[in-house]
């Protein structure tokens, strides 16, 4: 009999049917508990309290779990950084805890401004606008630019806030193999011969956060120099760790400056929530604070954010901020080598991300609840997030975290993945299916 708890996933309850919207509710609510009280639906834990390097945690089926946290996304280890915390808290304590409205309506404030202007030095894209958060940027910035007659072509891993933004604009969306420039080629030139017209935005990321990887740049930027499209790069998992002085990947292959649309994110190195759309041109810019429902019509960042990123800034920019970086990559490489040596192996290039496959879905969810309860807090990640058949735990990696952290860690995934196998045998579950998430949602 198939084990609905271990075979079906979060997508298998995607689109219920029934006309009342609330029996409809009832086959996912009723997974939703099993997997719960079996310990392996891997969302909605929480924090017992303040995420450090150990951590406590409960799970929605209300399992209490201790170990090594590396299911934070603080990549600098910035969040409780005394500079950052004093500085959030003293612009509570100075100016309260709200925006008095949207930007657009007078919500904005001079803090903010400055934000922007060090936002725009830091990517050298002179035009910044700031959103409440990381998702509302990406959305807002395609929003923004988007119109129905006008065509995206997208990675096919690209962040759900860029997929929603372009499915949001426009019918004419299509994938692109993930980093595949043949299949970007290809697409482009369609696209160019069937709407001659049409303004082609080509959207990825800079940093894949599921697979630690990027495409070719140079060739990207070449193909859409050929065939006049723009390219818009989300930098949310780069930005503050990778390249030099942390000015990320785009700026490592001396690009940066040949990508006209950036939009990024504060919450993963910059301490706090928010994000941005950078531009090299100011138009952009005007349509996303005219045009973009996720800035136009929703309130602006407040005190105490603003603040935290600023402080965050800083710090990513000083020497101490060259410190940081070098001991969060060394603990990746040291995190990636010891899972290599037990048969592991990462996905991609070193970053905050460490990201072994383990294999198929049920394999998967059982290796999760063992690391779980075995001292080590991570997440599991399944489609749509990557293709079927190739969950992934995934792990980030802080300066403040151990070398002998990471060491144990390598050996907890060893040994959850020697459970797995050998409670379900190793052929267990759905094969790679061979498509990728976007595929389904977006037609090409
Ligand atoms: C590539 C990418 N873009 C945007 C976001 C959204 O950012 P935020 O969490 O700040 O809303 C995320 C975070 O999950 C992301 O991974």
């Amino acid at each position: 009999m198939k084990n609905e708890v271990l075979e079906l996933g979060l997508f298998d309850f995607k689109d219920p049917v029934g006309k009342d919207f609330s029996t409809r509710c009832e086959p996912f609510m009723d997974w939703v508990d099993a997997a719960s009280r079996e310990g392996y639906f891997q969302f909605l834990r929480h924090h017992v309290d303040t995420p450090r390097e150990m951590t406590e945690v409960v799970g929605w089926g209300g399992q209490a779990y201790s170990g090594i946290n590396l299911a934070s996304q603080d990549y600098l280890g910035l969040a409780r950084h005394p500079e950052v915390v004093r500085a959030s808290a003293d612009a509570t304590l100075e100016k309260g805890t709200h925006s008095s409205g949207s930007e657009t309506l007078g919500g904005g404030f001079g803090e903010a401004k400055r934000l922007e202007r060090i936002v725009a030095d830091f990517t050298d894209h002179p035009h910044v606008v700031l959103f409440p958060t990381g998702w509302s940027a990406g959305y807002g910035a395609i929003r923004a630019l988007v119109r129905p007659h006008d065509v995206v072509l997208m990675d096919a891993l690209a962040h759900n806030c860029l997929q929603h933004g372009a499915q949001a604009s426009t019918p004419n969306v299509a994938t692109f193999s993930h980093n595949d420039m043949d299949s970007l080629e290809s697409r482009l030139r369609r696209a160019r011969n069937e709407r001659p017209d049409a303004a082609i935005l080509v959207v990825t990321e800079s940093l894949f956060s599921m697979d630690s990887d990027h495409p070719d740049f140079e060739r990207m930027i070449r193909l859409c120099d050929d065939h006049g499209a723009a390219l818009m790069v989300d930098v949310a998992h780069d930005l503050g760790v990778l390249g030099p002085g942390g000015r990320g990947v785009l700026h490592e292959t001396g690009l940066l400056d040949r990508v006209p649309f950036l939009v990024g994110s504060f919450s993963k190195t910059f301490a706090s929530i928010g994000g941005f759309f950078a531009a090299r041109h100011r138009g952009p810019t005007l349509y996303a604070r005219g045009f973009s429902g996720s800035y136009t019509f929703s309130n602006y960042l407040v005190p105490s954010q603003v603040a935290a990123v600023t402080a965050a800034f800083e710090i990513v920019a000083s020497d101490e901020g060259r410190q940081l970086r070098r001991r969060a990559l060394e603990n990746a490489a040291v995190l990636r080598d010891a899972l290599a040596e037990q048969g592991v192996p990462a996905l991609g290039r070193v970053s905050s991300l460490v990201l072994p496959v383990i294999g198929p879905e049920p394999i998967a969810r059982v290796a999760y609840r063992h690391c779980l309860e075995h001292g080590l807090i991570l997440n599991n990640i399944e489609f749509p997030a990557c293709r079927r058949g190739e969950a992934r735990f995934r792990m980030q990696v802080t300066p403040l975290h151990t070398t002998d952290q990471m060491r144990s860690a390598a050996r907890i995934v060893r040994k959850s993945l020697d459970h797995a196998r050998a409670s379900l045998g190793s052929g267990s579950g759905p094969a790679a299916a061979g498509v990728s998430a976007i595929d389904t949602h977006i037609p090409a």
